[in-house]
């Protein structure tokens, strides 16, 4: 194993790049080599916190330094574009923040400058919540055992009240408000992980179709901000082929409060739990005992969720091994892009 340290660049250092700067800077087989931010005094605390003499307002003067390695991008989504491609283009690889871009065109033209690379390792972060979490491949492998027979439905619900970003949660980003450069509300900002999580453990099936509601303007909240255009409550019902269904419900505001929570139907069991790691680590299995002809009971089944460090962490880890050729792609390019396609055809069914 190579005793170089790959060498990061970070490009901003708001809120969620503190804490892969934390990853980076516990991790004995990587340095923090840059730090780039617009806002000089974050940029300013963050060299300072995590000790990196190389800082700039500018990324471009970051990515002619040959002894940089990659880049990760923590910026608002609407930059991730223009910054990932300069990024591919100056030979460095590339951990892009979820959600990829504001738009399906943008994520498409990112995927198909990232093929341009194939030398460069590229990855998206909406496995963070999802892939990476223990109970992903433990619900995905009770599917793919037939313990749940043809699975034809799935519900989803989470449904918080005045959690949003941008107010209630890190309030000094307004961009999160803003949908031309946030992209959406939560049906994008936790969308990507939701899809990421139900549509991986059951193969990736493909969307036929959709429908959906938005809704915003759920109380008379001062934004502090001109821009207010993101939805606060979302919800869709769609159809996959081989007739799966999938209801699908988000909001970081809305009149009701449900915890995040799934349910997966099946032929011949169901399963109910909450896929977030800092939920329950418990999944309720329902079937009918005697091979569907006793009666209907549940077991509890409890995922080990003793290795799992945290999600950040895991995230950090798996994109550390995936450049030190030790490890697979965190997530896949190709899938972000067509779970934000799933994404927008919902926004479009629901009029938004
Ligand atoms: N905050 C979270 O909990 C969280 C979690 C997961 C993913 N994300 C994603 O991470 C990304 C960043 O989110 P955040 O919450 O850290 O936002 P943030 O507003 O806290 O930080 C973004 C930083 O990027 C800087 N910036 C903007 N444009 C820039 C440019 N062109 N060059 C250099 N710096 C630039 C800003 O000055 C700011 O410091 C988003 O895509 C977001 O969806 C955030």
């Amino acid at each position: 194993m190579s005793t170089h340290k790959t060498q990061i660049g970070m490009i901003g250092c708001g809120m969620i790049a503190q804490a892969h700067m934390q990853n980076f800077a516990n991790d004995s087989r990587t340095e923090i080599r840059w730090i780039v931010d617009l806002n000089e005094k974050a940029l300013g605390d963050s060299a300072q916190k995590f000790d990196v003499t190389n800082t700039t307002t500018n990324y471009s003067e970051m990515l002619k330094d040959d002894k940089l390695d990659a880049v990760v991008v923590c910026t608002p989504p609407l930059s991730h574009l223009r910054i990932g491609m300069d990024v591919l283009k100056a030979g460095k690889h590339l951990l892009m923040e979820k959600p990829l871009a504001t738009s399906v065109s943008d994520a498409k033209k990112l995927l198909k400058a990232a093929e341009k690379y194939p030398d460069l390792k590229v990855s998206g972060c909406s496995c963070r919540h999802a892939r990476l979490n223990p109970k992903f491949e433990y619900v995905k492998k009770l599917i793919s055992d037939g313990k749940l027979g043809r699975v034809y439905f799935v519900h989803h619900r989470g449904v918080g009240r005045q959690g949003r970003p941008g107010l209630e949660y890190n309030p000094t980003a307004k961009w999160f408000l803003n949908r031309d450069i946030a992209g959406g509300g939560p049906l994008y900002d936790w969308g990507v992980y939701d899809m990421s999580f139900h549509l991986g453990i059951l193969g990736e099936p493909k969307l036929l179709k959709a429908d959906g509601i938005c809704a915003n303007g759920l109380d008379k909240v001062d934004p502090g901000t001109d821009v207010f255009t993101v939805e606060e409550h979302g919800v869709a019902f769609m159809t996959f082929e081989g007739g799966m269904k999938y209801y699908w419900e988000r909001a970081n505001h809305a009149h009701a409060s449900i915890p995040n929570r799934t349910t997966i139907y099946g032929t011949e069991g169901g399963l109910q739990f909450g896929y977030c790691t800092w939920e329950s680590p418990e999944i309720e299995y329902l079937y009918v005992d005697k091979k569907g002809r006793g009666k209907a009971t549940s077991k509890t089944l409890t995922v080990n969720m003793k290795k799992h460090k945290g999600d950040m962490q895991e995230l950090g880890q798996a994109f550390i091994k995936y450049l030190r050729e030790d490890g697979p792609v965190p997530m896949p390019m190709d899938v972000e892009v067509k779970n934000l396609e799933i994404i927008h055809k919902v926004y479009k069914a629901a009029g938004w």
